[in-house]
């Protein structure tokens, strides 16, 4: 495995850190509304890590919500658009949401599973993100809360796959080349 990573952008050690930032900017966000109701809603399969590690750094009553959303299909390295393969298990009328991807990209994933959510007319609908490639998010889709930002490059590891292999490298890396080329 680890020889198909051309390098490592992000160490475990740099991931833990940032991950608990995160989880204090958001602790703060939501102080108030604890009681109204928070529920994560996570896009799997992506983001299960990244969940992990964040909700155990956060110290408030929640509930967590998952969707099944499939947007770089097999082989692929480029958006084919999103797709839902499991609806949203969990009703988030009223309560405020934070939905948790893994990476921000071409914005389709989360424009779309924002667009599902306000038909539920939740209290409040922010986003997460462990990574964005700013060079081509586009403006209407923002995320309230990011980890890195990165290059546009394809980089797995850490819950990020490539045709559903390298989610278990604990590291974020750029995967090498070859492999999809061949
Ligand atoms: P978007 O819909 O283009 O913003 O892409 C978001 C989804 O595509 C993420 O939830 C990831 O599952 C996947 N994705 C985007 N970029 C990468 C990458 O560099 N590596 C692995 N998966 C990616
Ligand atoms: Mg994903």
């Amino acid at each position: 495995m680890e020889a198909d990573i051309d390098h490592v952008l992000f160490s475990r050690e740099d991931i833990a850190r940032r991950v608990s930032e995160m989880a204090s900017d958001i602790a703060r966000t939501y102080h108030d509304e604890e009681d109204v109701g928070l529920t994560l809603v996570t896009i799997l399969s992506g983001s299960l890590i990244f969940l992990a590690d964040l909700i155990r750094e956060l110290p408030m009553r929640m509930k967590i919500g998952l969707i099944t959303v499939s947007s770089y299909p097999g082989k692929s390295t480029s958006s084919q658009g999103a797709r839902v393969l499991q609806e949203l298990n969990t009703d988030v009328t009223g309560r405020h949401v934070l939905v948790v991807d893994d990476i921000l990209d071409t914005g389709n994933t989360l424009r779309y599973v924002c667009g599902q959510l306000r038909e539920a007319e939740p209290a409040s609908i922010r986003t997460c993100v462990l990574l964005r490639k700013p060079s081509k998010a586009p403006p209407d889709v923002q995320a309230d809360f990011v980890g890195f930002d990165i290059d546009d490059v394809f980089v797995v590891g850490y819950g990020l796959d490539y045709d559903d292999h390298y989610r278990n490298f604990p590291h974020i890396g750029v995967l090498h080349e070859r492999v999809y080329a061949s």
